[in-house]
């Protein structure tokens, strides 16, 4: 039943694995750097690329397919937090194309519901834009002020916590 769903939806579980890994990585190198907001946007991204693996897992079993869980692509070893914003948004930008292009294809397939899935992941993959380029303007208005801004908030929570700290 509707094998053309599970391939899109199989090549959609690749591209959200590939988002997992890579933000992740972006995750565990803003948290080493001390920038706590930017380290949890991304871990919270990461977890909700998670759920959409979910999302698209039940759907390709409901139609007696299998889950294939290929990584769409490798994680690029980025440690500059612009360049990590950059590939961020691009990221995005291209599931959300790839997601209206396969709602559409949904539709002449006359696969109503992968086509809704599509649709709902689209919304996501669109606000998580809007997240990541919101950073990058703020990077780039306020430059390395910005990130240093991050890190002295930390070495407060650090001291504070820390007995004896913070004096
Ligand atoms: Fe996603
Ligand atoms: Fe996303």
């Amino acid at each position: 039943m509707h094998k053309e769903s599970v391939v899109l939806l199989n090549k959609a579980v690749a591209d959200e694995l590939h988002a997992v890994h890579q933000y992740m990585y972006f995750h565990f190198h803003c948290d080493d750097q001390g920038l706590d907001l930017l380290s949890t946007l991304f871990k919270r991204t990461a977890i909700e690329e998670m759920l959409h693996v979910e999302k698209l897992a039940d759907r390709i079993l409901f139609l007696k397919g299998e889950v294939e869980m290929v990584v769409g692509g490798d994680v690029k070893k980025i440690h500059d937090v612009k360049e990590m914003l950059e590939m961020a948004t691009a990221m995005e930008e291209s599931s959300a194309k790839d997601y209206n292009k396969w709602a559409n294809e949904c539709a002449q397939n006359a696969d109503s519901v992968t086509k809704q899935i599509f649709e709902s992941l689209v919304v996501d993959e669109e606000r998580h834009y809007a997240q990541y380029d919101n950073e990058l303007d703020n990077l780039g208005k306020y430059g390395k002020d910005y990130l240093a801004l991050q890190s002295i908030e930390r070495s407060k929570l650090v001291n504070v916590g820390t007995p004896g700290g913070g004096n």
